[in-house]
């Protein structure tokens, strides 16, 4: 019962990042020196993942070049003693990585994305990462959770207090407090209005999910906004199975917004081993 396996649905149209997202995925926009999906994919393999299965659409082929072996880049960068670089374009695909695609030829919704993949996954446990959400923690979150499922065995989703007036944008848990940090799911709900909803315990996007949840998915109706819903799956799920809600050790920047974006380049730029004091000194100069 290892989580070896993640799904990235990487389809979506990035509408709310136009123009830049006009010719180029979302997932490819760079927080300082690596795209959002390369973040996703190693909070993935340092939680023990090693199959990526990533579903894509249209557009979507820079995620692809990204994580394939750029042969004639290593060759100039090998040839001109470069070791350091040729390490960092190495790394971006481990040798015991792999990386799979699968098309999603309409864009019929997150839970939709994550039935692309059921072949792939099979009867195994998976995790779900949204690229969207990026997450920093002292421990890498999606690890938090590996080591929760290997104590539990259930469905574990990644929660956060938002704002009352944010319900609407996030999959709202509630449920039964098992300890400060876990609650045993009875209710979610996706994206209600604040006088609705059922806490305001929200989803980010990191998921671990047992394989009962592709039936639940598969029977339910379209939910908001016409999508087939990964909520609307799992609250089908936690009538059959022990759903959990963990709310996790660390930051998540909302990098599908302009603003948390920005935030998570300044912050990680401030942190960053190289350019992070430089940075610090230019911040100081600015007059605001
Ligand atoms: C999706 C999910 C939602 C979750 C959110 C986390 O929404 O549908 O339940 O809370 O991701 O980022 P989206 O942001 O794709 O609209």
């Amino acid at each position: 019962m290892k989580v070896t396996k993640a799904i990235f649905p990487v389809a979506g149209l990035g509408t709310r990042f136009l123009p830049v997202t006009k010719a180029q995925p979302k997932e490819m926009l760079p927080v300082v020196d690596k795209p959002l999906i390369q973040y996703a994919v190693e909070e993935a393999y340092a939680a023990g993942v090693r199959q990526m299965i990533f579903v894509t659409g249209r557009h979507k082929r820079p995620i692809e070049d990204h994580f394939d072996m750029t042969f004639e880049l290593e060759v100039a960068l090998e040839k001109s003693g470069q070791r350091e670089l040729l390490e960092v374009v190495r790394n971006v695909k481990p040798d015991d990585m792999e990386c799979i695609y699968v098309r999603q030829a309409q864009a019929l919704g997150l839970g939709h994305a994550v039935m692309c993949g059921q072949r792939l996954v099979g009867n195994d446990p998976f995790a779900v990462l949204l690229a969207d959400d990026l997450m920093v923690g002292t421990k890498p979150v999606l690890a938090q959770m590996v080591e929760l499922f290997s104590e539990w065995r259930v469905s574990i989703l990644a929660v956060q207090e938002v704002p009352a007036e944010h319900t609407c944008r996030y999959g709202i848990v509630a449920g039964t407090p098992i300890s400060d940090q876990l609650l045993d799911v009875n209710r979610i709900v996706e994206k209600p209005a604040p006088e609705v909803a059922p806490s305001r315990l929200g989803v980010a996007g990191r998921y671990i999910l047992t394989p009962g949840i592709f039936n639940e998915i598969a029977s339910q109706p379209r939910g908001v906004g016409g999508e087939i819903q990964l909520t609307d799956g799992i609250a089908g799920l936690l009538r059959r199975e022990k759903v959990l809600a963990y709310r996790y050790q660390g930051r998540r920047y909302d990098c599908g917004s302009k603003e948390g974006f920005l935030q998570a380049n300044v912050e990680l730029a401030l942190a960053h081993p190289q350019i992070g004091p430089g940075f610090r000194d230019y911040l100081r100069t600015l007059d605001i």
